[in-house]
């Protein structure tokens, strides 16, 4: 990888908590335009390795590295877990996004028409400026997730940062908005990593994956990562990554036998597996 391209590097980090090793020994790279999906159960380590590139947790080892542009002005977008908007919130979807402008901003903000404008853009770009309007805690989940990802992407960072931002939305919405941060990824060469306990909905948009167990890491593309050797590898236990009705299962041994006597039972039962 060039260093031009380059929008994130993250080498043998650890991370302790409270005196217990949360993350240990995770690498990655992202390059510029890439969308990553960052997968594991709850407890793995997700939103620790998204605050510690965030800059908010000690690394107890390793080191994280960003694009010049990005550490030159503190440019990373960052969507948190569970944001709750309420829906007396006096604000706008449009007032939430041109907060992303110059909330964080010291120093003069943008000329008017210039900030207008952008936000407009942003707007259009995630499809929401047909409620920019609305109070955005009336919004649904859908389209307040919309307006946050335009909220974070309105700087242009290098690298946006998601964290379970799947997690409230139906099927629907959770397609549309896969597709559209896989778009912006490329539109604006943006890195994006999205945390997720689920995969299947990424599998078609992702172009890497890191898989996150017990907090350590194995990153590559999904038909590297995503197979019986290597995540079983990953557990330190065995795993059968089993594929039903089109979508990836990861199972321990012991669920796997229970499966496979379902289905020998009754093929139904496989799509109970979460
Ligand atoms: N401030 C903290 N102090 C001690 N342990 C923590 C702290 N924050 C998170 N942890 C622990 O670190 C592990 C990883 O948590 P987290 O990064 O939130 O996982 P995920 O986002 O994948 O659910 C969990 O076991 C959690 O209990
Ligand atoms: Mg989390």
């Amino acid at each position: 990888m060039t260093d031009s391209s380059m929008a994130l590097a993250v080498e043998q980090v650890c991370v302790a908590l409270g005196g217990r090793r949360v993350l240990r020994d995770v690498s990655f790279c992202l390059e510029a335009g890439e969308f990553c999906g960052l997968i594991g159960s709850n407890g793995s380590g997700k939103t620790t390795l998204l605050r510690a590139i965030l800059g908010f947790v000690r690394l107890e080892a390793g080191r994280i590295r960003l694009a010049e542009q990005s550490t030159g002005t503190g440019l990373i977008g960052y969507v948190p877990q569970k944001i709750a908007l309420d829906p007396g919130l006096p604000l706008r979807a449009r007032d939430v996004v041109a907060l992303g402008l110059d909330g964080a901003r010291l120093g003069p903000a943008l000329p008017s028409r210039a900030r207008t404008a952008r936000v407009d853009e942003m707007l259009q770009a995630v499809g929401a400026l047909e409620f920019a309007e609305q109070r955005v805690g009336l919004l649904s989940g859908g389209q307040q997730q919309r307006v946050l990802v335009a909220h974070a992407l309105v700087r242009r960072p290098r690298l946006l940062l998601l964290d379970e931002p799947l997690a409230n939305l139906d099927v629907r919405s959770t397609a549309e908005i896969v597709a559209l941060l896989r778009r912006l990824s490329r539109e604006y060469g943006a890195a994006v990593l999205l945390s997720a306990h689920d995969m299947n909905p990424l599998l078609p948009a992702m172009d890497r994956v890191v898989y996150l167990a017990n907090g350590s890491a194995v990153a590559g593309r999904a038909d590297e990562v995503v197979r019986t050797e290597v995540l079983s590898s990953l557990y330190g236990y065995h795993v059968d990554v089993v594929r039903v009705h089109g979508r990836v299962v990861v199972v321990a041994a012991e669920a796997s036998e229970q499966i496979h006597a379902a289905v020998a039972h009754n093929p139904e039962h496989t799509t109970a597996v979460p």
